[in-house]
């Protein structure tokens, strides 16, 4: 883009006016990665910008009496665990400038009832965040920025038995059992696989300040960027993955 071409482009206050689509950012990674602390930072970090959080755990599909009795067996971790459907009607509605009610999911019910719905308006940025959030294309699709939170399977697995012990008041064999059966492979099947689609990759979560400072420049410069081409639609942004 040449500055002569920038010239002859309406001016900002005409594009002002214009409705703005959010920003949006996918974030995944295996279970007790530390994706919640990544979006927390970018969030703190982007205090000028409105941002809202998404976790894909609010769309859990609800389960059934049976299936509750017997909560042991049943696999969290599979991509058939979360409403997709759901998910992304919510954010079809998000990103036509809808305001939308997303549920609070309860780990230790495993319900999304016991809370009231979370009121999620439309905003600059939206951060989708989840185990399996890159799994299908369709979302996949809507994410202008997809990061990969990647730490070791042994930290994650300290982080979770601590976490669930403590938080969510279960019992320590009862976390090891669901993670050699359900939770291990699901990573290895469903989740690594995903790291591929990443345009940025971090490891160690959020430990890695350095990695989240760049994320947020990075982010910041998109956002110039992804208003650039709504207003300069034949403008090419060169994207490619990155580790950092
Ligand atoms: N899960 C569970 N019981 C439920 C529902 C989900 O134990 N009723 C577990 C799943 O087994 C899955 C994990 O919750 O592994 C997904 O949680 P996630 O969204 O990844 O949250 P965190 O582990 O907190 O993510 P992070 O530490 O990376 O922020």
């Amino acid at each position: 883009l040449q500055p002569r071409d920038l010239a002859e482009q309406p001016s900002t206050s005409v594009t002002e006016n214009m409705p703005k689509e959010p920003f949006v950012i996918g974030v995944a990674g295996g279970a007790a990665s530390g994706k919640t602390t990544v979006c927390d930072m970018i969030i703190q970090q982007l205090h000028d910008q409105r941002v809202v959080l998404v976790n894909q755990d609010s769309f859990y599909h609800r389960l059934s009496e049976e299936e509750l009795a017997r909560v042991h067996e049943y696999n969290f971790d599979h991509p058939d665990a979360f409403d997709t459907e759901q998910l992304l009607c919510s954010m079809d509605k998000l990103k036509n400038g809808q305001a939308v009610d997303v549920p609070i999911y309860d780990f230790m019910s495993h319900t999304n009832n016991v809370y009231p719905a979370r009121r999620v308006n439309p905003s600059d940025v939206i951060i989708l965040e989840g185990i399996l959030i890159f799994h299908d294309p369709r979302v996949r699709e809507l994410m202008n920025m997809k990061i990969f939170v990647d730490t070791d399977a042994d930290v994650r697995l300290a982080r979770r038995i601590r976490r669930d012990t403590a938080e969510k008041g279960r019992d320590i064999g009862a976390v090891l059992d669901q993670y050699s059966k359900f939770v291990k492979p699901a990573f290895d099947d469903f989740i690594l696989p995903t790291k591929k689609y990443a345009d940025i990759i971090i490891p160690r979560g959020g430990d890695n300040h350095v990695a989240i400072d760049l994320i947020v420049q990075h982010i910041r410069t998109k956002l110039g960027q992804h208003d650039l081409c709504k207003i300069y639609p034949n403008l090419y942004v060169i994207q490619s993955t990155f580790q950092i």
